[in-house]
């Protein structure tokens, strides 16, 4: 038995090459269950991996791929059985553990998740791992009590994979969308997802001269931390949240400490990849019914194995729109 796979090497110069090859089952890492991977996606982490590694590989050669989904085909995990249906997002799979850019992966049981019956293995990968921390901004900043009734919410990154997903689920769910985006030419999309309103970048990305700016937005969902994220914190209504999962701006952002101290405002950082089972299962449970999939539908490109290595530096630079599904088996 045999699987085609992705393979990553780093040379000399650091360098990363990738290629296709077959290799026997045996190779898998150990797990006690192999999925038949079926369909892969691309994230802004794995366009990390596949450039430079982005410090985030440890062994060569190594399989990419954050996240997939597929079929059981053998388990030793009471949870398990041959022909479930799942999905695997982070664990740190495809960074330290071979990951969705094969045919087969082997993994640890208690990193899958079952795929309520309404998404299919294809759709799984079209919400990938952007998709359900999309989700988990959505279920921060409802714990926190926002209410559609509540106001604007803004959404940083929007035309992004986590931004596209947050906005169509918080449109469904009836919240007051402010899509912000580098790519005002992505306004239609924007707003077929259903934000009510497309502001540009560059309103986000002056650093603001006062620490506290006019009250707007009830929330935020920020994808990219920096001077955007400053700016947005500075404009949340008293008592407001912001749920923070992204860096595409940079790691660090100059705000102030006033927005929390003089009006409340919350921040909650948002981890997809060492979160427990049970939040999991609860982020794909309201996937399945509150991600217009349809709509979604529209945002998703396909691509093959053979095609990922020249997308990885397109993502890097902001340049793909929505969701990429990688279909392993070409
Ligand atoms: N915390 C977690 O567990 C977790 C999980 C998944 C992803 N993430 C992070 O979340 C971020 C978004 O991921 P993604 O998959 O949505 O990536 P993506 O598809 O590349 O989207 C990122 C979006 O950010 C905007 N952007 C890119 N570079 C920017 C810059 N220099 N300044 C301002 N805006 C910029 C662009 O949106 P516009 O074109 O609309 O402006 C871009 O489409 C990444 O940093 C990723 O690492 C974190």
């Amino acid at each position: 038995m045999s699987f085609r796979a992705l393979i990553l090497n780093q040379g000399a110069d650091r360098k990363i090459s990738g290629a296709i090859e077959t290799l026997p089952v045996d190779k898998l890492p150990a797990g006690d269950v192999t999925v038949s991977v079926e369909y892969s996606t691309l994230n802004y982490k794995d366009g990390l991996v596949l450039t430079s590694g982005g410090g985030l590989v440890k062994t060569w050669p190594h399989v990419g791929g954050i996240d997939f989904s597929g079929t059981v085909e053998a388990s030793d995990n009471s949870h398990f059985a041959a022909g479930d249906k799942v999905v695997l997002n982070g664990w740190r799979v495809g960074e330290l553990h071979w990951g969705g850019y094969a045919t087969k992966a082997r993994v640890k049981g208690d990193w899958l998740v079952k795929l309520p019956a309404s998404i299919s293995t294809k759709r799984a990968m079209a919400i990938g791992t952007a998709g359900y921390t999309a989700m988990l901004c959505v279920m921060a900043l409802e714990r926190h009590g926002l209410k559609p009734g509540s106001g604007e919410l803004l959404v940083t990154g929007a035309a992004g994979g986590v931004g596209s997903v947050a906005v169509a689920v918080l449109a469904k769910l009836g919240f007051t969308v402010v899509a912000a985006t580098g790519r005002p030419q992505e306004a239609p999309y924007l707003k077929a997802l259903g934000a009510a309103s497309v502001m540009e970048r560059k309103e986000l990305t002056e650093a603001p001269d006062r620490p506290l700016l006019s009250e707007r937005f009830a929330g935020v969902v920020d994808t990219v931390s920096g001077v955007m994220l400053a700016k947005a914190l500075a404009q949340v209504k008293y008592g407001g949240a912001a749920a923070v999962c992204g860096l595409a701006g940079g790691a660090t952002f100059p705000g102030s400490i006033l927005p929390f101290i003089l009006r409340g405002v919350a921040m909650y950082g948002i981890d997809s990849v060492m979160l427990p089972k049970a939040p999991r299962e609860e982020a794909w449970r309201r996937l399945g019914t509150d991600l217009p999939l349809d709509r979604l539908d529209s945002t998703v490109s396909e691509a093959g194995l053979s095609e990922v290595m020249s997308l990885a530096p397109k993502i890097l630079r902001g340049e793909i729109r929505g969701r990429v599904v990688v279909d392993v088996s070409r």
